[in-house]
C-alpha cells in the first residue's frame, strides 16, 4: 500500500502549538500546490479517485474524517483526527473520504499542479491500470 502516516514534530509552548512541513524534508516531495477542504458534511463522501502522478500529504487541521485507501488488491481504513499527523498518499492509490465531523478542515499539500487529466475517476479503469488487466 503506497501510503503512510507521518508523525510531525510539534513546537509547543504556553502560547500554543506549531507544525512545519518543508518540501524534500519532512514532506517527501517538493510542494507545488496547497488546497484545503472545509464546510464538510457528515453524510457526504468525497474523493473516489486515484492519481497517476500526484503525491499528497493530508492533514486534518481541525476535526476528523475517515480515509479508505485501496491499491486495487486490498482496502484499508485510516482515521485522520490530529493536526500533528499527516497522511502521505503516493501514486496509484484509490482514496475515498467519509464520516467527516462537522467543521472538519483538511489541508492538502500536493506534488503537482492541478491537472484533471492525471485523475482516474472510474474505479474499473483504476483496477485495470494497477492490475494490468
Ligand atoms: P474533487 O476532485 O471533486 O475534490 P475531492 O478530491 O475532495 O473529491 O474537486 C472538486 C472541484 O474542485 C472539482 O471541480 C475540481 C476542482 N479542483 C481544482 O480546481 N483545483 C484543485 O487543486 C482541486 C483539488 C480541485
Amino acid at each position: 500500500m503506497n501510503y503512510k502516516i507521518i508523525d510531525m514534530k510539534v513546537f509547543g509552548d504556553e502560547r500554543g502549538k506549531l507544525v512545519s512541513l518543508e518540501g524534500g524534508m519532512n514532506c517527501p516531495f517538493e510542494i507545488k500546490r496547497v488546497y484545503y477542504i472545509f464546510d464538510t458534511m457528515p453524510d457526504q463522501e468525497r474523493g473516489k479517485h486515484a492519481h497517476k502522478e500526484l503525491e499528497q500529504i493530508i492533514v486534518a487541521i481541525d476535526g476528523a474524517c475517515q480515509f479508505v485507501l485501496d491499491d486495487g488488491k486490498t482496502r484499508e481504513e485510516v482515521w485522520l483526527n490530529r493536526p500533528d499527523k499527516g497522511l502521505y498518499i503516493g501514486k496509484n492509490m484509490w482514496r475515498e473520504m467519509r464520516h467527516f465531523s462537522y467543521g472538519c478542515k483538511l489541508m492538502i499539500l500536493a506534488s503537482t499542479h492541478y491537472d484533471e487529466k492525471e485523475y482516474i475517476r472510474d474505479y474499473d479503469v483504476f483496477l485495470n491500470e494497477v492490475n494490468g488487466k
